[in-house]
């Protein structure tokens, strides 16, 4: 398996794959990889002759420093977890923070019309001028054809798509659905810190989801709301953070449901310190 810790190499190497006319898809990841990381890297396979995974816990896209110190980090069992998807097709990009940043580690400020007030934007200064940041150097040095997001991070993905439309990027960015744990949790490379007693409970967070999903039906935005923050107020071990019902193309939480938009609604809960977010579309 091809493992590149630095960018000059692996634009090398990266030029040879694409003098020989192959395609190559892009799973950019800040590691910690699980299932739902290599159902993007299969997708990426199905879709192209090669797929570049980075391995990079980006520092400027966290306001939260305990969080960074944090974050997994665990490499060798990515790239064991990588192997077993494809040593010969799996290209990886683990770079370290000077190779990204030089000894400048910090973001640009990106406009993406609006959608980084909404939801994360409000909770996490700063961070999607850091997703923006990364991603944008990652699709420079990387130039894939096409690069996958889990729909997990659903603003997320609608940032980058915006991106890569404003600033020209020739990469068609594809959105993969949200791969969940048997209890329904989202998988997320943070549920590996999660406490016992934390991980039990943190199913709960899809649990209301769906509920909210079946009362939308029925019943309006507010009153949804209103429902699952109550589910939320007297809970032990989940604090809620945000619930939020938005329309799917501006991120704006919905006043007054209209059957020509589509819905998604959006959560973030604190279980203990660990921050997770989950989403679900409503029709
Ligand atoms: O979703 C993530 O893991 C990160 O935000 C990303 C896209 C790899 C940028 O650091």
């Amino acid at each position: 398996m091809k493992i590149f810790k630095n960018k000059i190499d692996l634009i090398k190497y990266v030029d040879s794959l694409k003098s020989e006319k192959n395609t190559l898809g892009f799973v950019p990841t800040m590691g910690a990889l699980h299932q739902g990381h290599a159902s993007l890297i299969i997708k990426g396979l199905e879709q192209n002759d090669f797929v570049g995974v980075s391995v990079f816990v980006n520092p400027t896209q966290f306001d939260n420093k305990e969080d960074l110190i944090k974050y997994p980090r665990t490499l060798d069992n990515d790239v064991a977890l990588l192997k077993t998807i494809s040593e010969e097709k799996v290209i990886v990009y683990a770079p370290t923070v000077e190779d990204i940043y030089g000894e400048n580690v910090v973001s640009t400020s990106f406009s993406y019309d609006g959608l980084e007030h909404e939801m994360e934007g409000r909770f996490r200064d700063g961070h999607f001028d850091g997703v923006g940041t990364i991603v944008k150097r990652l699709f420079e040095i990387v130039r894939p054809d096409k690069a996958y997001f889990g729909e997990k991070d659903f603003q997320q993905l609608m940032i980058i798509k915006k991106l890569v439309e404003k600033y020209n990027i020739p990469v068609t960015v594809i959105g993969c659905k949200i791969h969940r744990e048997k209890d329904g949790l989202a998988m997320s490379s943070r549920n590996t810190r999660l406490k016992p007693a934390y991980r039990a409970a943190a199913p709960f967070i899809f649990k209301t989801l769906q509920t909210a999903k079946e009362k939308f039906a029925t019943k309006s935005a507010n009153k949804v709301t209103e429902w699952v923050n109550k589910q939320f107020a007297n809970h032990d071990l989940l604090a809620l953070e945000y619930f939020i019902i938005a329309d799917i193309k501006t991120l704006k939480t919905v006043k007054r449901k209209s059957n020509k938009k589509s819905y998604r609604a959006f959560i973030a809960v604190y279980a203990d310190d660990i921050r997770l977010i989950d989403n679900i579309a409503l029709n």
